[in-house]
């Protein structure tokens, strides 16, 4: 089997009108600018209105994409709707998508949280790569502020509403999805839950006066989390492309908070003018964050022929995402240029002794890291009866009230 591969043809991005500032904020929960400024880097975020829907969201962005890309929906092999936050459980959204765009093709929803874009991209490009399907379109969207509870200060401040699509065609050449790391750690997935709305909770109104039906964050195991696995997926899929940190063009990463981005970026040596980071003006927009981040990039000419491109994904589960895309289609290359890379050749010993080099610094790096979190953490009061008690997110409500 010959296998193709994925251009990124066509993309689009929505965001709702209503932006909702900092300042906002403060008169509707005990918070404040500066706090929010420093401890996430957020700014603003845009919340849609009574009206929309992820589907709505979904559509505005995918009709964007699907113009860039010189394509009807009807030209369409698959769709791709990767979102936690769907209009409803069943009918599914990206069934609803695929009716409200005109198109006849496949489609399915992905829920892999912040990571559903970066999942849904390297899905869609298995579908082109084994030459089953020519177009498929992927959808990044989440309305995320219908599931907040406004009143929860540690949730409401970092999230916003929004959508971002790509679509990818088959190519000759050597573009597109170039390697993937993708991952899954379900035991911390209680870090991060909605706990009501699902079969593991019965709906009824004890339930909604807990408020189980909003987003629940255990805010620094997430940190913890993040900040330990974006730079050892960033440096795994790099070795999987056959490069080192020193190849990205643009890293991407999952736009959730500064301080994060800033502690991965530190540990893999990478500077800050190779990374974007567009959080401030849309806050975490979870499965729409990368999107969003990637096609504000190619707006503003951050990308060009031949780029590579590293996108790099944290989120519900707990899971991880990440990957390598080569942009547009560099020219003189063709595909068995391309199949010349995997000949090992004394360019593939220096690179690997330099992935070496870096995955030990980055190690050192985490060590360090953690002993001054540690360290931090043991002049904390210490909280004995943690565990014996409710879970934390009936801790917190219960303690509210
Ligand atoms: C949520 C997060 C910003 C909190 O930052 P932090 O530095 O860990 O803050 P802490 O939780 O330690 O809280 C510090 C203090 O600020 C307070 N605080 C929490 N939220 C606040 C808010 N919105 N405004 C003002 N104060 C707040 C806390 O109550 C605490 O007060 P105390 O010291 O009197 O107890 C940070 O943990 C984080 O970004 N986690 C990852 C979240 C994430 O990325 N989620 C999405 C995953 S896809």
């Amino acid at each position: 089997m010959s296998l193709r591969y994925s251009q990124i043809s066509g993309w689009g991005k929505y965001v709702p009108e209503k932006v909702l500032t900092n300042f906002d904020l403060e008169k509707m929960v005990d918070t404040n600018d500066e706090w929010i400024t420093q401890r996430t880097g957020i700014k603003e975020r845009h919340i849609a209105d009574e009206a929309e829907t992820s589907s709505s969201m979904a559509v505005a962005a995918a009709k964007k994409a699907l113009d860039v890309a010189g394509l009807q929906a009807t030209d369409l092999d698959l769709i791709i709707v990767s979102t936690s936050s769907p209009d409803y459980l069943v009918p599914i959204v990206s069934s609803l998508v695929q009716d409200k765009l005109g198109a006849t093709c496949p489609a399915f929803t992905l829920v892999t949280g912040c990571t559903g874009f970066v999942y849904g991209l390297v899905t869609g490009h298995q579908f082109i790569a084994t030459g089953a399907y020519d177009n498929v379109l992927v959808i990044g969207v989440e309305l995320i502020s219908k599931f907040l509870d406004w009143t929860d200060r540690d949730t409401c401040v970092l999230f916003g509403d929004g959508a971002g699509a790509v679509v990818l065609a088959a190519s000759n050449t050597p573009t597109g999805v170039k390697s993937f790391d993708l991952g899954s750690d379900g035991a911390k997935g209680k870090h991060l839950i909605v706990p009501g709305l699902g079969t593991a909770t019965k709906i009824d109104h004890a339930m909604i006066d807990r408020g189980e039906q909003y987003l629940r964050m255990n805010g620094r195991e997430v940190f913890k989390f993040a900040t330990r696995v974006m730079p050892k997926s960033t440096l795994k899929v790099l070795e999987n492309a056959g490069m080192t940190v020193d190849d990205i063009d643009l890293l991407i990463p999952h736009q959730a908070n500064a301080r994060i981005i800033d502690l991965a970026i530190r540990r893999l040596g990478i500077p800050k003018e190779k990374v974007f980071v567009n959080l401030h003006k849309y806050g975490n927009t979870s499965a729409a964050s990368i999107p969003l981040a990637l096609i504000e990039a190619i707006e503003e000419g951050r990308l060009k022929e031949g780029d590579h491109i590293c996108m790099v994904s944290f989120g519900a589960g707990l899971t991880w995402a990440s990957t390598v895309v080569q942009w547009g289609q560099p020219l003189g290359q063709t595909a068995e240029v391309a199949d010349e890379d995997l000949i090992w050749d004394i360019n593939a010993l220096r690179k690997r002794l330099a992935r070496t080099s870096t995955s030990v610094r980055v190690k050192a790096r985490t060590v360090l890291d953690e002993t001054s979190y540690k360290a931090g953490t043991l002049m904390l009061p210490l909280y004995t009866s943690v565990g014996k008690r409710l879970p934390w997110w009936s801790r917190k409500n219960s303690r509210k009230k």
